[in-house]
């Protein structure tokens, strides 16, 4: 999604906001531009494609000035191209805005300040906050009451930073992630703590409703009405300057490669929050569970084992779809929320309309400094580090983690929940897994892939073709194995590829059943299993352990399979086309 960032400061602000965008790039974008202030003028650049390759065309860098704002774009109003990228300017060109989120009333908005004569520009909802921010400076010359006067009309979520006509820099947040960074050479406004992480560690977090407004005089916070906010400088985490890629080629590869330490971080969570959580859970009257993409596929698994190890039944629902089933939510019920990012729109949705029915909503999250902490009773932490690449890889088994530690609690140990087991099985993939690469080359041409797994297996064929598809475009579809001969089976032909998650577990034998009708119908199997059969065209080797751990190390081949098949393709891994990493709209 769209990554805003601003500096007032000591040294040159377009190096600074630049590099800010590179490090955020991992959320996702289609074009990007800057602006600075500079000899009482705003300065614009801008252009479609990645900071690297629009710096290069347009030099960003170039810009003079210590006061500047930059953008990353993921196109929700307008076509994807220059005029649409961010900042835009007010009608007169005195203001510059850089925003991330929706303004959902921007055209009668806009209608209106077209009527007193403020020209546009672009599609977008944003130029309506420049014309605004305009419009009430032209009207009351203060900044402080301009800021006040626009956030009193804006309806819908969002975040921005306004350059002023004296070199001013305001900001104000409303439902999407603002954070105020404190450097020895000045102040950084960014969406992200990446942003500026490489600068400084100590941030200030601003609350919801909050404006800033930074100038000669210092630093002010303000809520919408003008009241002044005081807040205390926190240090952020040093794990936050954790995101290069090191001797990897991509962050994905990368942080696959974390999770045999991941998974033991996870596991060492003993904090009480964790207690708490596990409390709320035992004693609920009603549970759900929530998430989106991958975090909802872990939200399955969960629902699989709670019920099978702990018998404690989990109604699982997808976060986009949870308003339609208002009826889940009363003040007996619970919701568990997964989130990496913990600022998905649509989990955010889920959990207010819960809130809104009194439900208690409880949530494992990635980010702690998101949105979904603060909106939760108890959060309990991943604690795997930064994610960048877009797929969800090692918060995937660090999400599995938590729900299994909180599940063999409640089980009494009856899973077996065994960290460092499962930490040796996935360095056991990760050590030599140049066959794996090998079959990435192949499957690279494939068109159509199937991945079928049964039981707690079915989960993971999800999330299989979930990575398949972000990462190498190629179709791909999950499938429970008992559902081929209701349909499926009539697309199996020579071209079709398909990965059968078959560990040697109560499922095995149907799964190789399913593979001899798969077979004799000229697809190619490729099999993920800890036992060798001679159905499979390719087989993935994986280490035996529990049934109900496969889980965490059938995944990783997985994994690795999409990865390598992405690099093959030449398409790029840690930022797959039309993708977000923190998926702020609905
Ligand atoms: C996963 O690979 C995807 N990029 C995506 O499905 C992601 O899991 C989803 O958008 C949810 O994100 P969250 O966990 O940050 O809420």
């Amino acid at each position: 999604m769209c990554s805003i960032i601003g500096y007032l400061g000591d040294i040159a602000a377009a190096q600074i906001v630049v590099n800010g965008l590179k490090r955020m790039e991992y959320r996702g974008y289609d074009s990007v531009g800057i602006a600075t202030f500079f000899g009482n003028q705003i300065l614009v650049r801008k252009g479609v494609g990645k900071v690297e390759e629009v710096n290069s065309k347009v030099k960003l860098y170039m810009l003079s000035g210590n006061i500047g704002i930059g953008h990353t774009r993921w196109a929700t109003h307008g076509r994807v191209n220059e005029t649409n990228a961010h900042p835009h300017l007010s009608s007169s060109g005195e203001i510059a805005i850089v925003h991330n989120g929706i303004i959902d009333n921007y055209k009668e908005l806009k209608e209106s300040l077209q009527r007193d004569g403020y020209r546009f520009r672009s599609e977008t909802d944003s130029e309506v906050i420049a014309n605004l921010l305009q419009y009430n400076f032209d009207t009351i010359k203060n900044i402080k009451d301009s800021m006040i006067k626009t956030v009193s009309v804006l309806r819908g979520d969002y975040s921005f930073v306004a350059v002023f006509p004296d070199g001013t820099l305001s900001a104000a947040r409303f439902h999407e992630p603002l954070i105020l960074g404190v450097g020895k050479s000045g102040y950084f406004i960014s969406s992200d703590v990446l942003g500026f992480v490489q600068y400084t560690d100590e941030a200030i977090y601003p609350n919801n409703g909050e404006i800033i407004i930074i100038n000669a005089n210092g630093l002010q916070f303000l809520d919408f009405l003008g009241r002044p906010v005081k807040h205390e400088i926190t240090k952020i985490s040093r794990e936050f300057a954790d995101v290069y890629k090191g001797k990897y080629a991509h962050f994905t590869l990368k942080e696959i490669s974390e999770q045999p330490n991941t998974i033991l971080k996870t596991a060492d969570n003993t904090r009480s929050e964790l207690e708490l959580f596990i409390e709320l859970v035992k004693n609920a009257k009603s549970l759900h569970i929530t998430g989106s993409g991958t975090s909802y596929n872990a939200a399955l698994i969960a629902k699989h084992i709670f019920l099978k190890y702990a018998k404690i039944k989990i109604e699982s629902v997808i976060a986009s779809e949870a308003r339609f089933y208002p009826d889940y939510f009363d003040n007996h019920s619970i919701l568990i929320a997964l989130s990496q990012s913990g600022e998905s729109a649509d989990v955010l949705e889920a959990v207010k309309m819960a809130k809104r029915h009194n439900s208690t909503v409880i949530s494992i999250v990635n980010t702690m400094t998101s949105s979904l902490p603060q909106i939760s009773s108890v959060s309990v932490g991943l604690n795997c580090g930064p994610e960048i690449g877009v797929a969800a890889t090692k918060s995937f088994t660090s999400q599995l983690g938590i729900l299994y530690k909180i599940a063999d609690n409640i089980a009494g140990g009856h899973i077996g929940f065994d960290s460092q087991k499962i930490s040796q099985s996935m360095k056991e993939i990760l050590v030599d897994h140049s066959k794996i690469r090998d079959i990435a080359k192949i499957l690279s041409y494939a068109s159509d892939i199937y991945i079928i797994g049964r039981g707690i297996h079915y989960p993971i064929a999800l999330e299989a073709s979930l990575k398949l598809k972000e990462l190498t475009y190629i179709h791909a579809e999950g499938l429970p194995g008992g559902e081929l001969k209701h349909g499926p089976l009539a697309l199996m032909d020579p071209s079709v590829y398909v990965i059968i998650i078959n560990p040697h577990d109560s499922t095995n034998q149907e799964n190789l059943a399913s593979a001899h009708e798969i077979k004799v119908r000229g697809a190619k199997i490729i099999g993920i299993s800890d036992k060798y059969d001679d159905t499979y065209d390719y087989w993935i080797k994986i280490p035996t352990i529990s049934e109900a751990l496969f889980p965490f190390i059938e995944i990783v081949p997985i994994q690795l399979l999409a990865y390598y098949a992405a690099v093959e393709k030449h398409t790029d891994p840690d930022y797959p086309r039309n993708l977000a990493k923190s998926v702020t709209v609905k």
